[in-house]
């Protein structure tokens, strides 16, 4: 039986196909206020705001590339049951190939109504996939409400983060790329990998992480993907 890697993303997988991330210098949340643009409180106040930041960003994507980590990282697919779970909202990973991807925080390409059954029961039947056209003020939903970023706003739940601890608490190795693990409730779920699980975790500056199953690969997510893979043929 082929081994399983869970693979858990962030920001950082998708910084070398030019995306800023959040929270370094430069990133996003220096750009812009979080509260005002990826919070539910926001999305109320300013519904313009919110969704002119998502068709920049969804424009943004439709000119991306995956680099060669998010290939890497489907390529693993070849030799091992792989899942990634991803904190990004791009489908960079998708479009390199990876077809097990679990997006915890929404999807830049769908849209959903302001009012519908997603936020009682989760249902995703109301989610409409549009691409990387822009959504506009008065743009509705078949039900009548209005169109909203199928995004997990700050101050909503993340419902797929169940999901997300059943695949970690399979992981043969878990695998962190490009995530500063600031944010819950992604950022506690390596807690859940058995305790004889190896965690690798690229990033080019040191992650928090004191758990003695973790092996840091301090680098790029592509140059770190390489190194990754040098290292898996010694525990295969
Ligand atoms: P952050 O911006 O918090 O962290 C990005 C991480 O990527 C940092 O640890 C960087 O050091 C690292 N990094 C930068 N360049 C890199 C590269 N070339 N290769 C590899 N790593 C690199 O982004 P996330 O941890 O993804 O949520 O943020 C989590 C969530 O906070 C996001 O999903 C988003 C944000 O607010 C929502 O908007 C709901």
């Amino acid at each position: 039986m082929k081994k399983k890697i869970v693979v858990l993303t962030g920001a950082g997988v998708s910084a070398e196909s030019g995306f800023a991330t959040f929270r370094d210098t430069g990133g996003l949340w220096e750009q812009f206020d979080v509260n005002e643009v990826a919070s539910i409180e926001g999305w109320y106040r300013n519904r313009k705001l919110v969704l002119d930041f998502y068709n920049q960003r969804r424009a943004q994507l439709r000119d991306a590339r995956p680099n060669a980590a998010h290939v890497a990282i489907a390529e693993l697919e070849k030799r091992f049951d792989v899942d990634v779970i991803t904190q990004n909202v791009d489908n960079l990973h998708e479009r390199a190939g990876s077809t097990r991807v679990l997006h915890l925080h929404g999807e830049l390409t769908k849209m959903r109504p302001e009012n519908g059954e997603y936020d009682r029961s989760y249902s995703e039947k109301e989610v409409i996939d549009v691409g990387y056209d822009a959504v506009h003020l008065g743009d509705l939903a078949p039900n009548g409400s209005q169109l909203r970023p199928h995004i997990v706003f700050f101050g909503e739940a993340v419902p797929n983060i169940e999901k997300a601890i059943g695949l970690v608490e399979k992981a043969d190795i878990l695998l962190i790329v490009g995530t500063s693990l600031q944010v819950y409730p992604a950022a506690g779920l390596y807690r859940y990998a058995s305790i004889d699980t190896p965690i690798y975790v690229i990033d080019p500056k040191p992650v928090p992480l004191s758990d003695k199953r973790v092996t840091m690969i301090q680098d790029v997510a592509t140059k770190g993907m390489a190194t990754f893979m040098e290292l898996l043929r010694s525990v295969e």
